[in-house]
C-alpha cells in the first residue's frame, strides 16, 4: 500500500516529508499518518540527513483527527491509548536531535496543528484564507495530541485557552503576531525555501520547553495573573454554556493542571481529559449530527440522484422587502445576476439599498481596493425594477411578496407569462402550503418552496418544500441553487407549517402554557437557556411578534375547520390573545412579555398580575423536559407523517433553523440519545399531567418496541 507520507532527500541533506494520505481528499490524523511519520523519523536517523521539512501534497496541510476511527471507540482506554500513542511519536519528533520545520501550505487544524506544534518551527503561506486552529471543542472534544500542553508553553496560557476553548480559526498573520508561526511565505516555493533555510540555520534546534529553566510565556498556572484568569474563566464559560458542553470545562482543566506539571505529566493529564470528552454523549451527538449528517446532506443525501447538476445564472425575485432583499444579497454575492422586482420602483430600490448598507459595513472591515472592486461588482449584479419583462431569461424566480394567497397568485401568473419553459419557480412563504400556491402556476411541476430564514445573510438554512406535483428535477435544481449560495438545504414534504415553523412553535407555545399555569416567568426563561436553546421562549416570542403567532394559529384553525376538522386550542394561545388585546405584541411595539428599550429588555413587571405566580413551583428539570420533549415529539410526528424525509434533515433543520440545543445533536437525536423506551416513558408521564401534545409519537413507540432508532 502507498505510504501516507512520501520522503525525498536532496543533496543539501534535508529530508522532505510530504503528507498525502492515499484515497482521501484531505490528510487526517490516524494510524496511517502516524505510521508515515514514524517512517520519516527512521529516515531522519540516517547520519546524512540534516533535518526534516514536513509539508503536504493536498490543498490542506492536515485537516484534523480521523472521526471515522473515533466513532468506533467504545471504551475510554481506546481514546486514551490512541492519544498517548500519537503523542509518543510527536515527542520523538521534537527530541530526536535534528531540526524539524512544518511548511504549512494549507489549513492546519486540530491534530494537524498539533503535529505542526511538535515541529521546532512553523512557517505558513501568507494567505488570509488559510486557517490554523484547534476546533475540536465544536465537536465536543479537546485537542488530544498535545495541543493543550504545547500551546500554553508556546503562546501563553491565556491565548491557548482562547484557541482551544473557543475553537476559532486563526489567520497566518495573527498566528505570526502571537508567536505561533516563525515566518510567513509568499508562495509555495518561498515556503519550501524558507523551511530549508530554517533547518540549515538551526542545526541544534530544541523546543523551548525542553530547554532547562523553561518558563511559560506570561507565567504558569501559579502566576498571579493566570490565577486570576482561572478564577473567572470557568464561570464565564459556564454562564454561556450552562454546563452543557463538558469539553469546555475539560479543556480548561487540562490547561490549568498542565500548567502546574512537567511536560510528560501534563501530556498524560490531557489524554485523560481527551478520553472523557471522546466518551461523552455530547461529543457523540455533535459528531453524529454536525459532522456525519451535515456532510451527508451537503453531499446531496436528500437530492434526487440522476438529475444533472444545475446552476442559476440569472435570478428573479418578486418582492424587495426584508426577505427579498436578503435573498438578492446572498445570491449576488454568489455571482448570480439578480432582477429585484417590487410593485414600486421606490420599493425595489429600497431592497437594493439593503445590500448597499451591508456592503458599507463590510467596507469598514476591509477597505482594500480589491474588496472595493468586489463590492461594486456585487452591487452591479442587482437590478431593481417594476418591469416583469426583465424576468425573461431567468433560470429561477423566487417570490417573497406579502403572505397573502391572492397577492402571491397574482405575481406568480405575471412572472410565468414571461418565463421560459426551462426556468423554475419558488415561493418563500413561511406558512402557506406549497401545493395550493402551485395552482396559480401553469407548470406546477416546476414549482417549489424555498423557505429562507431571517436575517437571510446570517441564517445558514434553507428549508426546501416539495409540493405534491413538484418534480424531482425541480427539487434537484432547488437543492443545487441552495448550495450555490452557500446555504445548507433540508428537504421536507408539504404540510402546514412545514417542518421548522411547526416544531419551533411548540417551544414558544410551551413557554406560554407554563406561564398560564403560574410558573414564574424567570424560571421559564432560565429553563429554556439551561436546556441549551439560544433564546428563552418568551423573549423569542417577543422577537417574532405575538401578533404573528396569533395570526398563524388562527389561520391553522380556519384551514382545519374548512377540512371539517376541529382543533383543541393550545393553552398558550390564550396568553397570545390576552397580550395582543392589550397591545403588547412584542419587540416591534417595544412591549410584549418584556419591556424593550435601546438599553435592553426587562420582564414586564405586571405579568405577575395577569398570570399570578403559583405558590408551588415545579423544579427546573420538569420545565426543561417540557420544553424539549414537546419539540422532539413534534419532530417525531413530522417524521411519522412523512413531512420529514430523513433523520438528518430533521436534526440539521432543528439546529440550523431555530437553534435546537446543538449538544443534543438535534430534535430527533434527542430521542436517539436518550433511547426510545426512556423517551416514551417520560413523554407518557408528561402527557398524563399536561395534555395529549406529549403523547409519544407512534414511530417512537414502535422504536421502543423494536429496538430501532432514527439515525
Ligand atoms: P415584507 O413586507 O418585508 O416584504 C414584502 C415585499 O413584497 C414588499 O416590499 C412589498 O412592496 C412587496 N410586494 C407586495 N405585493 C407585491 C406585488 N403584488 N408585486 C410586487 N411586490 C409586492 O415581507 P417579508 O418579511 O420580506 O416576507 C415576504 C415573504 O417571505 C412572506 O411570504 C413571508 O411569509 C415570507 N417569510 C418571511 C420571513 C420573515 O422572517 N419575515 C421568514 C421566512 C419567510
Amino acid at each position: 500500500m502507498a505510504s501516507a507520507i512520501q520522503l525525498t532527500m536532496a543533496d543539501d541533506g534535508i529530508l522532505v516529508a510530504t503528507m498525502d494520505l492515499p484515497g482521501r481528499p484531505m490528510n487526517v490524523v490516524g494510524d496511517e499518518l502516524m505510521g508515515g511519520l514514524q517512517e520519516a523519523l527512521a529516515r531522519l536517523a540516517d547520519p546524512a540527513a540534516k533535518g526534516l521539512v514536513l509539508t503536504s501534497a493536498k490543498a490542506d496541510f492536515c485537516a484534523g483527527g480521523d472521526l471515522d476511527r473515533m466513532s468506533k471507540w467504545t471504551r475510554p482506554e481506546q481514546p486514551f491509548e490512541a492519544s498517548m500513542a500519537m503523542k509518543a511519536v510527536l515527542r520523538q519528533l521534537e527530541l530526536q536531535g535534528k531540526p524539524v520545520v512544518a511548511a504549512i501550505n494549507g489549513h492546519a487544524l486540530g491534530g494537524g496543528l498539533e503535529i505542526a506544534l511538535a515541529c521546532h518551527a512553523r512557517i505558513a503561506l501568507d494567505e488570509p484564507r488559510l486557517k490554523l486552529g484547534q476546533p475540536e471543542v465544536k465537536l465536543g472534544l479537546l485537542p488530544g495530541g498535545g495541543g493543550t500542553v504545547r500551546l500554553p508553553r508556546l503562546v501563553g496560557i491565556q491565548q491557548a485557552l482562547q484557541i482551544c476553548a473557543e475553537g476559532a480559526d486563526i489567520t497566518p498573520q495573527k498566528a505570526l503576531a502571537m508567536g505561533l508561526l516563525a515566518e510567513l511565505a509568499s508562495s509555495r516555493d518561498d515556503l519550501m525555501a524558507r523551511a530549508r533555510a530554517w533547518v540549515l540555520a538551526h542545526p541544534k534546534a530544541q523546543q523551548p520547553w525542553d530547554v532547562p529553566r523553561f518558563k511559560f510565556p506570561g507565567g504558569d498556572s501559579r502566576a498571579p495573573a493566570i490565577g486570576q484568569l482561572f478564577s473567572v474563566a470557568p464561570s464565564v464559560a459556564a454562564q454561556k454554556s450552562w454546563g452543557n458542553y463538558p469539553a469546555v470545562q475539560h479543556i480548561m482543566s487540562s490547561i490549568f493542571e498542565g500548567g502546574l506539571l512537567g511536560f510528560e505529566a501534563a501530556s498524560m493529564v490531557e489524554s485523560r481529559y481527551f478520553a472523557a470528552c471522546a466518551m461523552s454523549v455530547e461529543s457523540r451527538n455533535l459528531i453524529g449530527t454536525m459532522w456525519y449528517q451535515l456532510n451527508a446532506l451537503k453531499k446531496g443525501a436528500s437530492r434526487p440522484a440522476g438529475v444533472p447538476r444545475g446552476k442559476v445564472s440569472r435570478l428573479g425575485i418578486l418582492g424587495a422587502g426584508m426577505m427579498g432583499a436578503g435573498i438578492a444579497h446572498v445570491s449576488a454575492k454568489a455571482g448570480i445576476e439578480v432582477v429585484l422586482l417590487d410593485s414600486t420602483q421606490e420599493g425595489a430600490d429600497r431592497g437594493k439599498a439593503h445590500t448597499r448598507t451591508l456592503l458599507d459595513k463590510a467596507a469598514k472591515k476591509d477597505g482594500s481596493p480589491e474588496a472595493a472592486e468586489r463590492r461594486a461588482a456585487l452591487l452591479g449584479r442587482i437590478t431593481p425594477t417594476t418591469d416583469y419583462n426583465l424576468l425573461a431569461g431567468c433560470d429561477l424566480v423566487i417570490e417573497a411578496v406579502f403572505e397573502d394567497r391572492a397577492v402571491k397568485a397574482d405575481v406568480t401568473r405575471k412572472a410565468e407569462a414571461v418565463l421560459g419553459a426551462t426556468s423554475f419557480f419558488a415561493s418563500n412563504t413561511s406558512t402557506l402550503p406549497i401545493t395550493g400556491l402551485a395552482q396559480a402556476s401553469p407548470r406546477p411541476t416546476s414549482f417549489i418552496g424555498l423557505h429562507f430564514f431571517s436575517p437571510v445573510e446570517k441564517m445558514p438554512l434553507v428549508e426546501i418544500i416539495v409540493g405534491q406535483q413538484t418534480s424531482d428535477e425541480t427539487l434537484a435544481r432547488g437543492f443545487d441553487y441552495v448550495l450555490q449560495i452557500g446555504k445548507t438545504p433540508i428537504v421536507v414534504n408539504d404540510s402546514r407549517g412545514f417542518y421548522t415553523s411547526r416544531v419551533f412553535a411548540t417551544y414558544v407555545m410551551e413557554g406560554m402554557a407554563l406561564l398560564l399555569e403560574g410558573v414564574h416567568p424567570r424560571s421559564i426563561e432560565v429553563a429554556g437557556l439551561q436546556a441549551g436553546m439560544p433564546m428563552p421562549p418568551l423573549a423569542l416570542q417577543d422577537e417574532v411578534s405575538l401578533s404573528l403567532g396569533l395570526m398563524a394559529g388562527e389561520q391553522t384553525r380556519k384551514d382545519l375547520a374548512a377540512e371539517g376538522k376541529t382543533v383543541v386550542e393550545h393553552p398558550g394561545t390564550k396568553v397570545l390573545r390576552q397580550l395582543c388585546e392589550i397591545g403588547r405584541v412584542g419587540k416591534k411595539a417595544g412591549k410584549g412579555f418584556y419591556d424593550w428599550s435601546p438599553e435592553g429588555k426587562r420582564l414586564w413587571p405586571q405579568l405577575a398580575e395577569l398570570y399570578p405566580v403559583a405558590a408551588q413551583q415545579p423544579g427546573q428539570r420538569e420545565l426543561i423536559d417540557r420544553l424539549m420533549f414537546v419539540q422532539a415529539n413534534e419532530a417525531a410526528r413530522c417524521f411519522e407523517e412523512g413531512v420529514l424525509r430523513s433523520a438528518a434533515d430533521g436534526n440539521i433543520g432543528s439546529i440550523f433553523g431555530w437553534g435546537f440545543a446543538p449538544f443534543q445533536g438535534g430534535a430527533l437525536r434527542f430521542i436517539d440519545a436518550m433511547g426510545a423506551p426512556a423517551f416514551v416513558a417520560r413523554a407518557r408521564e408528561l402527557a398524563a399531567r399536561f395534555g395529549p401534545r406529549f403523547e409519544p409519537a407512534a414511530v417512537v413507540v414502535r422504536q421502543a418496541r423494536d429496538g430501532t432508532r432514527f439515525g
